[in-house]
């Protein structure tokens, strides 16, 4: 059995909103990979911690990986070796679950499979207190169906960490419909006073992170099935463009392409086949391959036995336009009829003043033929427009589109594709122009949504459809987003910047390219983008959000209007 520890102090670190919690002895179940970072976040947050694994020598070994970081830790300097002794006073395996009794907690992190969760609650609920919480880290098992058949099923709950558990600063604290509010509570401000950024949220299919990013690995996945463009330029599009830290392949490959294709299909099966979810061929081809990532040498890139990636062929190098001349001036042409706010070509707004740094000149007005809305023209004659949704050909006028660019100032890279009929010396003026604004230009098939503007759409969506079901906030939406999946900007806050309506636009424009059920707006985005005279008054869809909430908590019927 465990020994008490002696102050349980961590100097400096301790934190005072953690006092009447540190007290508390914490259980962990499952030694491996997320309990042995479970196990030493709640070490170093002054717990005295039990570890148990049901494989004999398996906690042995979870121990162990934890003293190796503490080791390193104090090599580093960031623990004194008294606090690391300290630490390692509270720290024991637990021979079998009755030594479980005196816990205040027990995280499971056992394999994924909801029965032998809810057998291991059982025997638990045996030999805790009442007042116990059980929690489990589950990705992906209903919180609800884990308490389902316990004597007191408002003590389960989800704490769902992101691995590498002692770095990852992000905790779903997930409620089943039977959690105790106040079990959910309890578990967030412990997460809290362990340093980690708690979030609530409804036990639904993903959860929030790993539902809200499942189109970012779903559109690239399409992109590359239709020959849009490769892994390699799609990836460096969602970084260069997109801002992310990661493009989609990379970020598979390193998960694991096996491991995030099961992600994908839970949250497809529990949703009953949403065609949000549907999972790629492309991917189940690769995992029937064996092509898993990092892990197997080679997935979407090829990677050498240390990890690292393979020094790619010329081919396998994102595609990068040859230098081109810019054009002296664009024309900025306004429809002054559409009601659109600016003149200032909306979430492109960004691209004006490095045009401008440039040295390009941007006349106003009507050039050539009638505007369509605010966009750009060529010296050609032709519009160079930031995507909608639509395809460049289906607009008939032969035209140039570009992506969505996170932020034009730090973006390396812009995005643009041709119409079938645009002209080649179209093609060259807009390479040329973003050129000269200091990008990468990478030219891409002209399929709907093109590489970045169709993801964001869709990542905005599914954010609008957790608040719009009250699966979650707007806030945690987004922290859990930023936190949990390193996304540069939360998607909320994201549509607040892009506007709903653009969103909107983008959304049915790919429902109507693609019409399965996998573009459909969320109801919450549709009456965003819809309050028309509320989101110009206020000018932001975020403000928008919060007054459409507020009305409907409050139970007052939306007006139409002043
Ligand atoms: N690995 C991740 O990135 C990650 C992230 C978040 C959540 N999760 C979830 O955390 C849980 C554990 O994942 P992991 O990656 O740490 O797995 P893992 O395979 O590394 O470790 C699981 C451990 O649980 C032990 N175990 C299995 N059945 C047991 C039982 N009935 N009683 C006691 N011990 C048992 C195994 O011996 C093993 O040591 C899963 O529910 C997983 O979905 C994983």
């Amino acid at each position: 059995m465990a020994e008490r520890s002696g102050d349980g102090s961590r100097g400096g670190r301790a934190r005072e909103d953690a006092a009447s919690a540190v007290s508390a002895v914490i259980g962990v179940v499952g030694a491996g990979t997320m309990g042995a970072g479970i196990a030493q976040v709640a070490l170093l947050a002054g717990h005295q911690v039990l570890l148990y694994d049901a494989v004999s020598g398996a906690a042995e070994r979870g121990a162990a990986g934890v003293r190796a970081r503490l080791d390193r830790a104090v090599e580093r300097g960031r623990l004194t070796a008294g606090e690391r002794a300290a630490i390692e006073s509270r720290f024991s395996i637990a021979g079998d679950l009755a030594a479980f009794a005196p816990a205040a907690l027990v995280v499971e992190a056992i394999v994924e499979d909801a029965a032998v969760k809810r057998e291991l609650f059982a025997r638990l609920e045996d030999v805790v207190t009442d007042d116990a919480i059980l929690a489990s880290n589950t990705s992906s098992i209903s919180v609800t169906a884990l308490g389902a058949g316990l004597r007191h099923p408002e003590r389960v709950v989800g704490m769902h960490f992101f691995n590498p558990a002692p770095v990852m600063r992000l905790v779903e604290i997930i409620s089943g419909l039977t959690t105790a509010p106040e079990v959910a509570e309890r578990a967030a401000e412990l997460a809290h006073a362990w340093g980690k950024t708690p979030v609530r949220c409804a036990s639904t299919p993903g959860f929030i992170v790993n539902r809200v990013a499942r189109p970012f690995y779903g559109e690239a996945l399409r992109l590359v099935e239709e020959r849009a463009a490769t892994p390699a330029t799609i990836d460096a599009a969602l970084r260069e463009s997109g801002g992310f830290p990661m493009g989609p392949f990379e970020l598979m490959d390193l998960i694991g392409v096996d491991v995030n294709l099961a992600v994908s299909t839970s949250v497809w099966q529990a949703t009953g086949h949403d065609p949000r979810y549907t999972p790629a061929w492309t991917q189940r081809e690769h995992v029937a391959a064996g092509l898993l990532g990092r892990k197997s040498g080679r997935g979407f890139h090829r990677y050498a036995k240390d990890g690292g990636r393979v020094e790619p062929a010329p081919s396998e190098l994102p595609a990068t336009a040859a230098r081109r001349a810019s054009p002296a001036r664009v024309w900025l042409e306004i429809d002054e009829n559409t009601g659109e706010p600016g003149g200032d070509l909306g979430p492109a707004a960004g691209l004006l003043p490095l045009l401008r740094q440039a040295g390009v000149e941007i006349v106003r007005g009507t050039a050539n033929a009638a505007a369509t809305g605010d966009t750009l023209r060529l010296p050609s004659g032709v519009p160079l427009c930031l995507t909608n949704g639509a395809t460049a050909t289906s607009a008939g006028d032969g035209r140039v589109l570009f992506d969505l660019v996170h932020d034009w100032e730090h973006a390396r890279r812009v995005v643009i594709a041709p119409a079938a009929d645009a002209p080649a010396e179209a093609v060259r003026e807009a390479t040329g122009l973003f050129q000269a604004c200091g990008k990468l230009v990478s030219v891409v098939e002209d399929v709907a949504g093109l590489l970045v503007a169709g993801t964001v759409a869709r990542l905005i969506n599914e954010a609008a459809d957790v608040v719009y079901r009250g699966e979650a906030s707007e806030a945690d939406v987004d922290t859990a987003m930023r936190l949990g999946a390193n996304y540069p900007i939360g998607p909320m806050e994201w549509g607040a910047r892009v506007g709903a309506r653009w969103t909107l636009t983008v959304l049915r424009n790919l429902d109507g390219a693609y019409p399965t059920g996998r573009y459909r707006p969320s109801p919450l985005l549709v009456r965003w983008a819809e309050s028309e005279r509320a989101y110009r008054r206020l000018g932001a869809f975020k403000r928008l959000a919060v007054e459409v909430l507020e009305e409907n908590d409050t139970g007052v019927a939306e007006s139409d209007g002043d």
